[in-house]
């Protein structure tokens, strides 16, 4: 007979509820995981535990919907080959960056070079028509232009990208409580809730640009230091219903979009527009702009079980497919189904805390499938 779904949440010893003050924010953004903000990601300690019990050692794993990296970040640290794909341009940009082996003076020579150059920025006032004009204030705006007018002259030109898109982030014309998802610029003073006072939204980039020019310097020699020798990790740009994966893979490390919860492109859309990426969001699967409609629903499961399938299809036998996910539509049992797969395990993580002011109470399951 089959096993229940209650049945099935495993009594086994493994750690993935931590207190703020067991995993306290420092550690869960450590070294290259905050390279730049990202809404949606798992943390590195749930992809160290499920890899050490479930992905033979030193093998190769897969992330189709590697967003920000975790995965391949915190394969590479614990010893493993790592692939990850996702359809947002954005996130390839960020992964590559955070996973690249670098010449470490080299780097760090070209940092220095352009935060001299920004200190010494006198880039006037700058208008446009379209988002950038709005978003940003006229000085703030031109400096972020004329740092992006640098890229071309170094060579780690991705590197600086990210520092660009990191600063557009924080200069933008938002409140000082909602830069996760601004929904219009604010122009003039405000009550701030988290400063309890009256504040102003700012108007100058070029500080950011240096203290993040820095910071991910800092970060990546950071990361430097605790990733393992050797291995390396592969970003593939493209829809996961579609690219090749590649493999054989020793298993398969996941946590999906979810219906309806976050536009993945639009979130980043500071750096679509100043970085002139590929915008594919019209691919995204569960996107928070098609809602949860039943045919919404129905296009989700469908996406989703398609690139399992193709995932299970590259891995080598039983070889485990763990996904992380807040299923409270149960759409999971369906989907691991239509993939050709069978659920082993179903953990429960206690997720105390999250970031901004989507703060609360929030569990999550990890399914063990082959
Ligand atoms: C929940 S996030 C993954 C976050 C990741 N675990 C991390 O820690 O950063 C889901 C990701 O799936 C990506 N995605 C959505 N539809 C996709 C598709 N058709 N092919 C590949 N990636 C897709 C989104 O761009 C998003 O980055």
């Amino acid at each position: 007979m089959a096993p229940t779904q209650d049945a099935l949440y495993a009594e086994i010893d493994l750690e993935l509820s931590w207190s703020e003050k067991e995993l306290p924010e420092r550690e869960r953004t450590r070294h290259v995981h905050r390279l730049h903000p990202y809404l949606g990601k798992f943390i590195p300690q749930v992809v160290e535990v499920l890899l050490a019990r479930y992905v033979s050692r030193a093998g190769r794993v897969l992330d189709p919907f590697a967003g920000s990296g975790t995965t391949l970040v915190q394969g590479l640290e614990s010893g493993y080959d790592a692939v990850g794909v996702d359809l947002a341009a954005f996130n390839c940009l960020l992964m590559d960056v955070k996973t690249r082996s670098y010449d470490l003076f080299r780097l760090e020579s070209e940092i220095r070079d352009v935060v001299r150059r920004v200190e010494a920025f006198d880039a006037g006032a700058a208008t446009d028509q379209g988002y950038l004009g709005r978003w940003f204030a006229p000085r703030a705006l031109a400096e972020l232009l004329a740092f992006r007018e640098l890229l071309g002259e170094y060579e780690h030109a991705d590197v600086l990208r990210v520092v660009l898109a990191r600063a557009a982030r924080s200069a933008r014309l938002t409140t000082h409580f909602d830069l996760d998802f601004p929904r219009a610029p604010q122009v003039g003073e405000y009550w701030c809730h988290k400063h309890k006072r009256q504040c102003r939204p700012v108007d100058r980039a070029e500080h950011f640009l240096r203290r993040y020019a820095l910071d991910t310097l800092a970060r990546i020699k950071e990361f430097s230091r605790v990733r393992a020798r050797g291995r390396e990790a592969v970003v593939i740009h493209g829809d996961s219903r579609e690219v090749e994966l590649g493999g054989p893979f020793d298993g398969l490390i996941t946590s999906p979009p979810y219906p309806g919860l976050i536009d993945y492109h639009e979130q980043h859309r500071y750096a679509y527009e100043l970085l002139g990426l590929a915008d594919l969001r019209s691919l995204e699967l569960g996107s928070g702009e098609q809602g949860t409609s039943a045919s919404a629903l129905a296009a989700y499961v469908e996406g989703i079980s398609a690139v399992l399938a193709r995932g299970r299809a590259a891995l080598r036998a039983r070889a485990p497919v763990v996904i992380v996910v807040n299923d409270r539509r149960d759409l999971y049992p369906e989907i691991l189904e239509r993939a050709g797969l069978r659920l082993d395990e179903r953990l429960r993580r206690h997720v105390n805390r999250r970031t901004g002011r989507r703060a609360g109470e929030f569990y999550e399951d990890v399914l063990v499938a082959r």
